[in-house]
């Protein structure tokens, strides 16, 4: 049996049923290489399920996938993934290939980033596009920002998520990735005066987002990552007034959302 479980964005957001299942596993993988996953969150499940995590980086979830399986053929395996088990390449493969090969494959929904991150920005959800995931090597292609483009050329929202290696992207350095392209291409995408939401840390203790010109963002120290970047299209008039009451009166910490 594969478990793939999702933890949400903090160990708070554990649900009963994810629990329940990591707490009959055999083994338990903790996926630490789609997210950033700090050490005492890794204690609190721990306590909370009675069992250890082994983690799990790239190696042992992509080129190790074989191995994991062949465990899950003849014992009850889970992958933890922090945030939703589903919403990753990696995991969607481990998902696929179990099934082919014949195995039962159980889905713990989690709390995730996509979901939160849209709320979060004020934006309503069924107006964003497709999101997109900025590189570390960003200025090798404009794949990104035309992506972007191509959301705005249709009035939508977009999300971005920012790489994690071989070191986590701020969003800082996606604005100036941004603002290069569009210098490069002029499609249009972004300029100074733009106003976009940053959001660090979502759901941590010192989550923080700021609602705020591009010029803004580029100066306000943020707390480490994770990071994403919220990129508006057109908006609605309601999301104009949430835009600017969030700007007025929200800046900063956004508690409230453990
Ligand atoms: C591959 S996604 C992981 C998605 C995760 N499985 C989920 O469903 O939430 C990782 C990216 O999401 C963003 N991210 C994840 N957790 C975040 C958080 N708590 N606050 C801000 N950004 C976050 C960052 O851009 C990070 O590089």
């Amino acid at each position: 049996m594969l478990n793939l479980v999702g933890l949400g964005l903090r160990p708070e957001h554990l649900t009963e049923e994810a629990r329940k299942v990591l707490s009959l596993s055999d083994k338990i993988y903790l996926d630490t290489y789609t997210n950033i996953v700090p050490e005492e969150w890794i204690a609190s499940w721990e306590s909370m399920v009675g069992k250890s995590f082994l983690r799990a980086d790239r190696s042992t979830l992509e080129d190790g996938m074989k191995a994991i399986i062949s465990e899950a053929k003849v014992s009850n395996v889970s992958v933890a993934v922090v945030g939703d088990p589903l919403t990753a390449t990696t995991h969607i493969s481990l998902y696929t290939e179990a099934l082919k090969e014949g195995i039962d494959v159980r889905y713990v929904p989690g709390l995730s980033i996509h979901t939160v991150a849209m709320s979060l920005s004020g934006f309503e959800h069924y107006r964003f596009g497709r999101t997109v995931t900025v590189p570390y090597l960003w200025r090798q292609s404009p794949s990104f920002y035309e992506r972007i483009a191509s959301n705005r050329s249709l009035g939508l929202h977009t999300l971005l998520l920012l790489d994690l290696h071989p070191e986590p992207l701020t969003i800082r350095t996606a604005l100036e990735a941004l603002l290069y392209w569009e210098k490069e291409l002029k499609r249009g995408v972004i300029d100074l005066s733009e106003l976009v939401v940053g959001i660090a840390r979502a759901c941590w203790d010192d989550c923080f987002r700021f609602v705020g010109t591009v010029e803004e963002l580029m100066e306000i120290s943020f707390p480490p990552p994770p990071h994403v970047l919220i990129i508006p299209g057109d908006l609605h008039p309601i999301e104009e007034e949430t835009l600017y009451v969030l700007r007025r009166h929200s800046h900063g910490k956004c508690k409230g959302t453990g």
